[in-house]
């Protein structure tokens, strides 16, 4: 699947987590093909979500693509269990401790058979980016400040950053996919693929309501063509 192709991602963190399993293939029945699961410890952001073993829980319910965003201090010392959980990319914040490097991180998911990504938060500029642009399948541009779902879309202080990934990624012959996370819904998705992106992580917007199959419908129709 290369960077043309739109896909709507269903966020579990805004899932009923008292069925996980039901829940899970809601999203699938729905037509989703990619899962995005947020770890996030409580340091890094200020909100503590799951670990590896929900990864393996999910795992064990369905084979869409799991798209694992880790929210966490030192992902370099936790992703091998991310791996062996299940995970089909992994995606790391450049704005975390690391013991190690995002580099090392990076050529570590590689060398794993997964896809890797880099996050920036809304503050953080492209450039910051830069220096692992050629080693990654996904760029993730955070359009909410990492932590919760809910929030309102952050148009201004994220478009641009996201149109500057685009035209630098076209610019240099690189593939990677541009994916946003938070605050997408039928009104804002289109704005995010108009300047560039073709993964849209929505959480509240695709397992909020209670007509799922209906919800991704209009997300995938706000984002077609
Ligand atoms: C926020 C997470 C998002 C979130 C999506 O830190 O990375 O994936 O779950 O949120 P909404 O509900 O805005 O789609
Ligand atoms: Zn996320």
């Amino acid at each position: 699947m290369n960077h043309t192709t739109n896909l709507i991602l269903p966020s579990l963190l805004a899932a009923d987590w008292s069925k996980i399993d039901a829940e899970v293939k809601r999203a699938s029945d729905a037509g989703a093909k990619w899962l995005h699961l947020d770890v996030m410890d409580g340091a890094f952001v200020d909100n503590i979500s799951f670990g590896p073993q929900m990864v393996e829980t999910v795992r064990k319910c369905t084979d869409m693509f799991l798209d694992v965003h880790l929210m966490i201090h030192r992902p370099d010392h936790y992703t091998d269990r991310f791996i062996k959980a299940g995970a089909q990319n992994i995606t790391i914040h450049v704005e975390a401790n690391y013991d190690t490097s995002v580099t090392e991180t990076l050529k570590r998911i590689r060398a794993a058979g997964l896809q890797c990504g880099i996050a920036l938060h809304p503050s953080t500029p492209f450039e910051a980016a830069l220096p692992f642009v050629q080693d990654i399948d996904l760029l993730l541009v955070m359009t909410v400040v990492p932590g919760f779902g809910g929030q309102p879309f952050m148009e201004q202080e994220t478009m641009p950053k996201l149109a500057a990934a685009r035209d630098y990624r076209d610019a240099h012959g690189l593939k990677f996919h541009l994916e946003v996370d938070g605050g997408i819904y039928t009104h804002t998705a289109p704005i995010a693929k108009q300047n560039g992106a073709n993964l849209f992580v929505c959480g509240t917007s695709s397992f909020g309501p209670p007509d799922m199959q209906q919800s991704m419908r209009e997300l995938a129709a706000a984002v077609a063509g």
